[in-house]
């Protein structure tokens, strides 16, 4: 049996960090993907390729060792920890692609592991709904990231515009009839999610007088966003944008590549612009209903550029060999 599946990118408009402390976020799926192929293999081992990286690998799946002498392997943990929720570990070909950039913010891992799982489960002829399928994947995250919400496996596996509620009660899909432009800039030096949690949660164990409001003011801009999108109100979606970016930098993520792309798309021309997902290298997003193009032209000059819209796909399965 061979089994495709695939899963979308994100990026967050409202809510990071704040999210990971029970408050609310919004977050977009992208019309940019990760894609897993699964096959036998029979040799009875667990190989993993993932061409776009150079990755070559074996994973013992007894022991969770990873033999690969790639420096980019950090990958394949999520990709071991996902079979392992729902594989017996016998020989597996996994062969991962994407038109997404890898560890830039966009929810690249989220996307991997959801489709990871959604490919081998099916290969496995178990039929996961997506309530099952986004509870694994976010059980992954936590497991290697040891500190994650499940905001990036929601978006991954649901697609759309999500609001995620307080306490990640309730996941509601903003319906939404009109696109959303948006331009990622992002930088070559990934920042790393699990050490900017830490560090965001070391600023608030020392000032949390001063931190947790931050995260309640953040709280207050998502809400409001969460009104104006359904609104269609494109001037206070910018606003907000804006000055959730501020508290981003306040909370210390920001760095000054990402600083100046933030500036250089709104110095361009009309948008909202901030940091999106966890910060520190990364990833951008600037949201621009008019003249996108002078914004994408601006930011090419200083950083690698990707238009996107949001996507009302999430995860997609398909079988190609029964
Ligand atoms: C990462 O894309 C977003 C963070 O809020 C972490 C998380 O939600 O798990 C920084």
């Amino acid at each position: 049996m061979q089994v495709i599946a695939s899963a979308p990118a994100k990026a967050i408009l409202f809510g990071e960090h704040a999210v990971v402390y029970g408050k609310p976020a919004i977050a977009m799926a992208l019309n940019k993907r990760a894609y897993v192929k699964v096959w036998e293999n029979v040799e009875n081992k667990i190989h993993v390729i993932i061409p776009g990286l150079d990755i070559k690998g074996y994973i013992d799946f007894k022991n969770g060792e990873i033999i690969s002498d790639s420096p980019k392997k950090g990958i394949l943990k999520y990709i071991l920890t996902s079979i392992k929720k729902v594989h017996d570990g016998s020989g597996l070909n996994v062969c991962v692609n994407f038109d997404i950039p890898i560890g830039g913010g966009l929810g690249s891992s989220a996307a991997i592991t959801v489709a990871t799982i959604a490919a081998v489960s099916k290969y496995n002829r178990k039929d996961l709904s997506k309530v099952e399928i986004a509870k694994y994947a976010h059980e992954v995250e936590l497991e290697v990231q040891k500190s994650a919400s499940p905001l990036d496996t929601t978006v991954s596996t649901y697609g759309g515009l999500i609001y995620l509620e307080k306490g990640a009660q309730e996941i509601i899909q903003l319906e939404i009839d009109y696109d959303i432009p948006v331009v990622i800039g992002y930088t070559d030096t990934r920042g790393d999610t699990g050490k900017l949690i830490v560090d965001v949660r070391k600023k608030k164990d020392k000032y949390p007088g001063v931190i947790d409001p931050i995260f309640d003011t953040i709280e207050k801009i998502t809400e409001e966003a969460r009104e104006a999108i359904l609104g269609n109100d494109k001037k206070k979606i910018m606003e907000l944008m804006n000055i959730n970016h501020g508290l981003l930098d306040a909370l210390g993520v920001n760095t000054k590549e990402l600083s100046d792309m933030v500036y250089t798309a709104r110095n361009a021309g009309t948008c909202g612009s901030k940091i999106t997902g966890a910060g520190g290298g990364g990833s951008i997003i600037a949201y621009c209903p008019d003249g996108i193009e002078e914004i994408i032209s601006a930011l090419k000059d200083i950083e690698n550029v990707l238009k996107a819209d949001v996507s009302k796909d999430g995860v997609k399965i398909s079988v190609l060999r029964g």
